[in-house]
């Protein structure tokens, strides 16, 4: 059916969270809805959920929660709560959010037309949480083309086997399962064409993609990724350090749009907590691989994530890790305080760690990791960085507008993710641009165009 109204859609959660909303967007606009930011406007309101963390799943319940009084005044207004939460609860949600009018799970994307022609005639309380085998398919569209928008996910792989202990993602996404590579290669090339230069490929273990199906392997994906005209620039997540290949590290070595970044996740810096986490690595092992990686790729930026407080994590567990910081010395990274999820094992470990120790490991961690950062991006100070830019930056830098009249402060990332501002006269979104960095700030760079006169 077509209808005709305002759909507003709020993310929250992971990249793959932002893409699957893109998707629940094309199918929105496929039913007549036009896209909005004023949540006032909205006749449809679809909340994509993370229950990664407490947090995320909190948050969602308080997005939602609210809508119980607006729907007094507004009775025809649709609430969707779709994604990992939705797949979770399942009817259940309505214990909490009785006044929720579908709860669309992560593998029910392809009914969701059908659940919002239900609700319009009459129906109360649709759930599907089904299982797939299959990945939504909706190639992108006018709709969702912004010129301002030139780097976007991609997923190219939903699910996960590899059953870490505090994870709830096996559990909400379902079994690991890849996408025709016929396909991925169809979006991105829509996508290149409509003026995206860079692309995000996503999977939960991207070193595993296509192996259940018989697909090409990923290194094979990535070549194939790296001919499409027009994109420029090729990033990844998430890697499995167990599966990490040397095929991969030379895939990024020699392909010349695949960026010279890898975020790899670690975890922990401690074997027995690794064990208990079930990663199927030892910290030597990921040392070792870091170790292979750097030799193939000598100035290869690295990030992580890591996860403090996780069940029987003692001290000189966490010792570990802080240590494993300053062994490699990564560019960044994401650290968490452990999340105790109901459907995940380690909920029923023993010695959970109490909050306020989690919390202060955790800033611990991040204040260790803040001089790294630092320290990386001071080494980069007289080096030439190739800059795909983004648009302008919001914040001038200070004395910015003595520097010259005509010129605008923009700002983009360089291959290893780092933000870098820099002054220019006709610099363009999607424009690769060579940067000599002139200043190092703990989380970005100041430079200038190469072959540019000295701004200062
Ligand atoms: N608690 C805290 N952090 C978690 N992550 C996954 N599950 C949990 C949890 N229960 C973190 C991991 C993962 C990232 C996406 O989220 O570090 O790599
Ligand atoms: Fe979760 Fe582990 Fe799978 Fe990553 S690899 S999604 S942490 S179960």
């Amino acid at each position: 059916m077509k209808y005709s109204g305002y759909a507003y859609v709020y993310t929250i959660g992971c990249q793959m969270n932002v893409y699957d909303s893109e998707k629940l967007a094309l199918i929105l606009s496929s039913y007549g809805f036009e896209k909005t930011d004023d949540l006032d406007k909205a006749d449809i309101v679809v909340c994509n959920t993370c229950s990664i963390r407490h947090k995320a799943e909190e948050k969602a319940f308080s997005f939602l929660g609210r809508f119980a009084k607006i729907k007094k005044k507004k009775p025809h207004l649709i609430t969707v709560m779709a994604g990992c939460v939705a797949q979770q609860e399942g009817k259940k949600a309505f214990e909490r959010i009785p006044h929720l009018d579908i709860v669309l799970g992560t593998q029910a994307f392809s009914r969701f037309g059908k659940h919002i022609d239900a609700v319009k005639s009459g129906k109360l309380r649709v759930v599907d949480i089904e299982d797939s085998s299959m990945i939504y398919e909706a190639m992108p569209d006018s709709t969702c083309f912004d010129e301002n928008k030139i780097s976007r996910f991609v997923t190219i792989m939903q699910g996960c086997e590899n059953f870490c202990t505090y994870c709830v993602v096996p559990y909400v996404r379902g079994r690991e399962r890849s996408r025709d590579p016929e396909k991925i290669v169809e979006e991105i090339t829509l996508l290149a064409e409509s003026g995206v230069r860079e692309v995000t490929l996503l999977g939960q273990n991207v070193n595993s993609y296509g192996q259940k199906e018989g697909r090409i392997s990923f290194p094979q994906l990535l070549a194939r990724i790296n001919e499409i005209k027009g994109i420029h620039r090729i990033r990844f997540a998430t890697s499995h350090p167990k599966d990490l290949s040397m095929d991969l590290i030379y895939a990024i070595r020699d392909l010349d749009k695949v960026c010279n970044h890898l975020h790899l996740p670690v975890q922990s810096g401690s074997n027995q907590v690794l064990k208990k986490m079930n990663r199927g690595y030892t910290r030597e092992k990921y040392i070792n691989r870091i170790y292979d990686l750097k030799k193939q790729c000598p100035d290869i930026a690295l990030s992580t994530d890591m996860i403090v407080g996780f069940p029987s994590e003692s001290k000189n567990d966490f010792y570990d890790t802080m240590n494993l910081l300053r062994e490699i010395e990564f560019d960044s990274i994401f650290a968490f305080a452990y999340s105790n999820r109901s459907s995940a094992p380690a909920a029923k470990f023993p010695n959970q760690i109490d909050e306020k120790e989690k919390l202060d490991r955790l800033n611990q961690l991040l204040a260790l990791q803040e001089q790294f950062t630092e320290k990386k991006n001071k080494d980069l100070v007289g080096k030439v960085l190739e800059v795909l830019v983004e648009g302008k930056s919001g914040k001038k830098r200070d004395g910015f507008e003595q520097i010259g009249k005509n010129l605008e402060q923009m700002t983009g990332r360089s291959e290893s993710n780092k933000i870098v501002h820099f002054p220019s006269e006709h610099a363009k979104i999607g424009d690769r641009i060579n940067i000599r960095i002139k200043d190092a700030y703990p989380h970005s760079l100041w430079g200038h165009p190469v072959g540019d006169c000295e701004y200062r």
